[in-house]
């Protein structure tokens, strides 16, 4: 059965979203995405595939930085939040979303209280790639709460398995 080519992202699912978030100029903005990579271990390098309209990607171009977080299942709705308002809307999406912020300790980027791994991440390029802008950056800190000691210990973090938005809602892998 062929597959619509607008649809083939959705073959991949279910994934992992992180939340990846920025600041300037008094804003702060966040958004979740499922379009990363590592693309380097030695130095670590990371990718993420944004739609040039996100405020957050706005953001991130502007300051030259973003932080990604992941999340634990039990902040899925804050995380739902992220994605149904424009950070262009309000002052600071992540507190409306819920999610209390402060600096990064490298970058002055947000780092996400909630947040069971954070990466401060150093914008190094972006490309145009179809209708997306594919965000190269360089790790410059990476920090965990606990539950991470080489591997994810997975009865202390409890990963989002994302299947889609469907009819106006965050689905997730069933039993996750
Ligand atoms: C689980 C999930 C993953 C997403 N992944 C991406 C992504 O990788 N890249 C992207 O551009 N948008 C992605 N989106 C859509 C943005 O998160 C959404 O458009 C968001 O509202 C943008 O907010 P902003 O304009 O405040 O930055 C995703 C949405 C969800 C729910």
């Amino acid at each position: 059965m062929k597959v619509d080519p607008s649809l083939v992202h959705r073959l991949f699912y279910p994934q992992v979203p992180l939340v990846m978030a920025a600041k300037a100029g008094g804003r702060a903005s966040a958004m979740p995405v499922v379009s990363y990579l590592s693309v380097s271990e030695k130095p670590p390098i990371v990718a993420v595939a944004c739609s040039p309209q996100g405020f957050t990607c706005r953001l991130a171009r502007r300051s030259r930085c973003f932080s990604l977080s992941v999340l634990d299942r039990e902040d899925a709705s804050a995380l739902s939040k992220l994605a149904t308002t424009s950070g262009a809307a309000v002052k600071d999406k992540l507190a409306q979303a819920g999610l209390a912020h402060s600096d990064g300790m490298k970058l002055k980027v947000p780092v996400l209280g909630a947040a069971v791994a954070t990466l401060e991440c150093r914008l190094l390029s972006t490309s145009r790639l179809g209708d997306h802008l594919l965000l190269v950056a360089s790790v410059e800190a990476a920090y965990t709460t606990g539950g991470f000691s080489g591997f994810w210990d997975y009865h202390r973090y409890r990963p989002i398995l994302y299947a889609g938005w469907q009819e106006g809602e965050l689905s997730r892998y069933p039993g996750t």
